[in-house]
């Protein structure tokens, strides 16, 4: 079996301006090197829209990638304030969130506009973090499962087989972000599980077997390693947490 490395995601979300954010990736950088610490893992941040090209740039030679926390589903044309992959492709970023709770709560971004999204990331080469997830009232009614089925059946399991090579998928429960409140480590292998277990049924073992599966919600340095550690864990996508320096050194050593 293909073994997969751990991915930790840092996802800025609306924080941090131009010196926050540059200061943060130098001094990050400064330290992983010194402690050698990314050996065998994957790590990306996702700055805010204005700061990717720099932040890129910082990041150029050495293993920490830039992904941007969204896009728009065309690649040009009359849209005021949107930003596309055909532009982002052009500073150089290579990587994606899409379908964030977020987006889908205060941008009301359904599963459709993702799949379009989706398709116009793929287009332009792009790996995608795609996120899904269910509600604290979904969970309480047991229908977690699905939930997430569904989410997936709309968008990305309308891929080829060769696409899905493409995606970390982010299995954030809404209820758990940004509350301090986390699924316990259990209900996560379980639903990773059961996500492979989806994977396995529509493209098979090899792509199912080669997926990353990242849990968001509410990780930080104490938590991690306990996530990190279950089997279908592959690693996580970190709001509050990977906004203090020395905490997200802490998650990423995890
Ligand atoms: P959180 O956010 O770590 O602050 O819960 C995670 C996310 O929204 O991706």
């Amino acid at each position: 079996m293909r073994k997969r490395k751990k991915v930790v995601i840092a996802n800025w979300k609306m924080n941090y301006d131009f010196y926050e954010t540059t200061s943060f990736i130098r001094n990050f950088l400064k330290i992983v090197f010194e402690r050698k610490i990314n050996h065998n893992k994957e790590i990306i941040i996702a700055p805010s829209f204005p700061f990717l090209h720099i932040s890129n740039q910082i990041s150029q030679g050495t293993t920490l990638n830039i992904a941007a926390q969204n896009i728009h589903h065309t690649d040009k044309g009359s849209y005021t304030g949107e930003v596309s992959s055909y532009m982002l492709k052009s500073i150089g970023i290579q990587k994606v969130i899409l379908g964030h709770s977020e987006r889908r709560e205060f941008f009301l971004e359904k599963n459709n506009l993702l799949f379009e999204k989706i398709k116009i990331a793929l287009k332009y080469n792009f790996n995608i973090i795609f996120c899904v997830g269910e509600s604290f009232l979904e969970r309480s009614k047991n229908k977690q499962f699905e939930i997430v089925k569904s989410q997936l059946e709309e968008t990305v399991f309308r891929c080829t087989s060769d696409e899905v090579k493409s995606f970390y998928i982010a299995y954030e429960p809404i209820w758990a972000i940004g509350t301090g409140k986390t699924a316990t480590f259990e209900e996560v292998q379980i639903m990773h599980e059961f996500i492979r277990s989806l994977f396995f049924d529509k493209y098979g073992e090899s792509v199912s077997n080669r997926i990353y599966i990242l849990y968001g919600g509410s990780i930080n340095d104490l938590n991690a390693k306990d996530f990190f550690s279950q089997k279908d864990v592959d690693g996580g996508l970190v709001g509050n947490s990977s906004l203090k320096l020395d905490k997200f050194l802490r998650i990423v050593q995890s």
